[in-house]
């Protein structure tokens, strides 16, 4: 049978694998060898589970969004991943990650993050676990995401801004990928997405794939089916999507739609539209598509939203766009905006910038009023206040 999960290899496809540092050889290859009998142990399971129950607030809900279904004519659930504790999806994978970095003798963490949400994830189950915590950040994001910076300051983490390249969250990733190499035995690299090398893209896939376990559930109970017609989620490095399609991947039933950050348009030259702009290349530990120049030097990115201004991709979502698995849509970073704005105006939920880049895709997809679509609202959109306010004017203060 076709399958879309990784193989043994670490490949989703010709997507994955695992090319790092000589250096950081040995720690990758212990990762591969230990990460599937830690998260398939009863020990794992049982506080993992306990904690995103109790310590999260899981399962987050799946709620029907009646004005905005009446809007686009189809049935719009909203599987609510910004009702979580810290705010977004990020922190089921964190707190994974750290029961893991724990058992397998870890001293001290570090973790690379763009919007925050995943530094504050990583900040919040380092206090928990009382482990040391350093995060790497791009110095622009420092200052337009500078709320999660002060919350992860508050709960004890060591905050550094990277200042080469774009300052973005590729060069943040650059940064936390340096200091490992300089600290391979103690330190544990917390990734906050479907990327990086064999076994990361899978290991957060498997973290995140809570979302779609409970969406099963949760259809079966209001829908008396447990698949939708459409998934709906934006990607940045992929993992809110990956958790969403886990345990559908197989499923052709249900169409994939993935919203990736067009910027100021797709050809625009300013952009982050990586899927569609992408060619093959390798980017922190993965083969995978990568936005890069005639002669493989990495182009900067572009988007409004700090967490999908990312050049790469993971490898699975790669590949899904490889084997035509899923539709791959750009969603200007205007189009997110007044996507925004109108979940707001219609059903009282301030999303994530990242977030409404997903919610933007649907003015681009055609619906029968019976389809029934779930679409992941990955965060809230405290952290973007600001840019919501600056970009007040330009958009209609009531939706027609
Ligand atoms: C709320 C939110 N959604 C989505 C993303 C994008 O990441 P991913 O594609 O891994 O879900 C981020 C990244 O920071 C985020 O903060």
């Amino acid at each position: 049978m076709k399958t879309y999960q990784v193989d043994d290899r670490g490949y989703y496809g010709e997507y994955g694998g695992a090319y790092v540092p000589e250096i950081l050889h040995g720690c990758v290859t212990d990762l591969q060898a230990n990460y599937l009998k830690v998260l398939e142990s009863a020990s794992f399971k049982e506080e993992y589970d306990a904690l995103l129950r109790d310590y999260v607030g899981r399962p987050s809900p799946l709620y029907l969004a009646k004005r905005l279904s009446a809007k686009y004519g189809a049935r719009i659930y909203l599987k609510r991943e910004d009702l979580n504790h810290t705010g977004a999806h990020k922190i089921n994978n964190t707190v994974g990650q750290i029961l893991l970095a724990r058992s397998m003798g870890k001293k001290r963490i570090i973790a690379e993050t763009g919007a925050g949400q995943h530094g504050v994830a990583t900040a919040t189950v380092c206090a928990l676990m009382d482990m040391p915590c350093v995060v790497y950040m791009g110095k622009k994001d420092v200052e337009r995401q500078h709320i999660n910076v002060q919350r992860m300051q508050m709960l004890g983490a060591t905050v550094v801004p990277v200042t080469s390249g774009n300052m973005t969250l590729k060069d943040a990733t650059n940064e936390a990928i340096r200091n490992w190499c300089c600290h391979p035995s103690d330190t544990f690299y917390i990734i906050g997405s479907t990327v990086g090398p064999h076994p990361y893209p899978d290991m957060v896939a498997r973290l995140q794939s809570v979302i779609s376990e409970e969406i099963r559930k949760q259809l079966q109970e209001k829908e008396g089916r447990d698949y939708p017609d459409y998934l709906v989620a934006c990607v940045g490095g992929g993992s809110n999507a990956a958790g969403s399609i886990y345990h559908y991947l197989d499923d052709e039933r249900v169409r994939i739609v993935l919203a990736e950050a067009g910027g100021k348009g797709v050809c625009s030259g300013m952009s982050a539209a990586t899927i569609q702009l992408g060619k093959k290349g390798i980017l922190h530990g993965s083969r995978t598509l990568v936005m890069q120049s005639e002669d493989g030097q990495i182009e900067e990115p572009y988007s409004i939203s700090a967490g999908l201004d990312y050049p790469g991709i993971g490898p699975l979502h790669a590949n899904l766009y490889a084997t035509q698995r899923a539709e791959i849509l750009a969603v200007d970073d205007d189009e997110a905006l007044n996507a925004a704005f109108e979940l707001t105006r219609l059903e009282g939920i301030i999303p994530a910038l990242e977030s409404a880049h997903a919610l933007g895709a649907l003015s681009k997809m055609k619906f029968k009023p019976e389809d029934i679509v779930v679409l992941t609202v990955s965060g809230r959109g405290d952290k973007d206040m600001e840019t919501y306010i600056d970009h007040c004017t330009q958009i209609p203060t009531r939706v027609s």
